[in-house]
């Protein structure tokens, strides 16, 4: 079987790698694709530089199955699932209308309204004066621009300065250009992210992880793209999974079915486990990153022709098996993360970990050696039975990599819900 993978960092550098390791997956190509990606045995190189030359390239070249990785190229327009569907590439990840569950705020939460998911109350606004009337003095509260954003959409505001604030920003200075707000509920609890395999009405969930998107210790500071993840089946108990599943999975994917969205891929709920049960905060139409990189090393079996028979519309949960342990990935992050970054330090001591799976998100090599491209450099990701030694290896093994004016933070899994 020949897989094209879209995408370039940590999380696809995971995904590549376990469906290098399933039986069914003869190649790998990647597009964009990293240099860390392309020295994965098996894994090429793709000839394309956009979306019309990436179908020219899969089709010329007998691809069997796309899988979507980033959500980049399946939120636009005649996006990457569509424009597959034309030549008849399963594709897995979802057309255009169903990646707007994560592309659209104001989307997403009308489909919770319409089917019953439990969701914080929210109203859509044109303007700021709009949004003053529906935040109606009540603090603290969420502003959410129904836009891409690059992650910078949503504050959480305590009192009425930050609001204004946001609103000057987003909606007189218009920021992220044109678009409405959302002001939700503010919800208060710890937050799991659940990942399920959609293939139509069928779904398989997967392990559950939780990501620390704060940059400092503690979490505090600002939100990063992740520096790091706790993945297991025990991080939330059976019941609380049951509850999770009977009230947010299934209707989600009996929605989607309803509403025609013919969703295939991985669909990712951010929830927040709050005093009156687990509500959704959002929708992504694709595995999250940080997380993918605890939750892979969890797999086994065929993740290939898993994706492949789901991206057909058979979803075949028999083809996979998930360790009950535990893994953490602690990402090294480069100086001035998450402001901004620094390539060209060199990184060294990587040959030294043993115990633990590398996941390169940004790097390149330089004079031979690697050295950092980007904020979020590398995951280093470890596992064991439980949750103490799980965290004891990754921080030993992840302290065995430097470069100048590298960030980790020392209490990824050991803060604890
Ligand atoms: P998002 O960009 O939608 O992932 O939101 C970023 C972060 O904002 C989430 O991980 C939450 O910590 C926080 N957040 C989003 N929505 C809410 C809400 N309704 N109540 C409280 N916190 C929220
Ligand atoms: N870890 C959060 C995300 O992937 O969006």
């Amino acid at each position: 079987m020949k897989i094209c993978v879209v995408g370039k960092g940590g999380r696809e550098h995971a995904l590549i790698r376990s469906l290098r390791e399933s039986e069914s997956a003869l190649e790998v190509f990647c597009f964009p694709g990293s240099e860390a990606i392309y020295e994965i045995e098996g894994a090429g190189k793709v000839d394309a530089h956009d979306l019309e030359s990436l179908i020219s390239w899969m089709t010329a070249n007998a691809i069997d199955l796309c899988v979507a990785g980033e959500e980049s190229y399946l939120v636009t327009e005649a996006g990457l699932a569509n424009r597959c569907a034309d030549v008849g590439i399963p594709c897995w990840g979802p057309p255009f209308a169903g990646a707007q569950m994560e592309a659209s705020k104001e989307f997403a939460k009308e489909f919770m309204l319409r089917h019953s998911i439990p969701t914080g109350a929210a109203a859509g606004c044109a303007t700021a004066d709009e949004a003053r009337a529906a935040i109606a003095g009540e603090y603290p509260t969420v502003l959410k621009f129904d836009g891409l954003a690059a992650g910078k959409g949503v504050a959480v505001c305590p009192d009425e300065a930050s609001a204004e604030e946001f609103l000057k920003e987003v909606m007189e200075e218009r920021r992220f250009g044109a678009g409405r707000l959302l002001v939700e509920e503010c919800l208060v609890g710890p937050e799991i992210s659940i990942f399920a395999a959609v293939s139509g009405p069928e779904y398989l969930i997967l392990t559950p992880a939780r990501d620390y998107k704060r940059i400092g210790e503690g979490d505090v500071g600002p939100n990063t793209g992740g520096m790091g993840a706790v993945a297991s089946r025990q991080l939330a108990d059976p019941e609380l999974m049951a509850r999770i599943e009977k009230e947010i999975v299934a209707p989600t994917v009996a929605g989607l079915e309803k509403d025609e969205l013919n969703y295939k891929g991985f669909l990712y709920f951010g929830l927040m486990l709050t005093a009156d049960g687990p509500k959704i905060i959002e929708y992504n139409c694709r595995f999250g990153d940080p997380e993918c990189q605890a939750v892979m090393p969890l797999v086994s079996g065929d993740l290939a022709k898993f994706c492949l028979e789901g991206a057909k519309g058979n979803l075949l949960p028999e083809l996979l098996t998930f360790n009950e342990g535990w893994s953490v990935c602690c990402i090294l992050a480069s100086a001035g993360y998450p402001d901004s970054s620094r390539a060209g330090d060199v990184i060294s001591g990587l040959e030294d970990v043993s115990d633990a799976r590398i996941y390169h998100a940004g790097t390149k090599k330089q004079d031979g050696q690697w050295a950092t491209n980007g904020g979020r450099v590398l995951a280093i990701v470890a596992g064991a039975e439980t949750r103490e030694e799980a965290v004891e290896k990754a921080h030993a093994e992840a302290a065995k990599v430097t470069f100048d004016g590298s960030q980790r933070r020392a209490d990824i899994g050991r803060l604890h819900f």
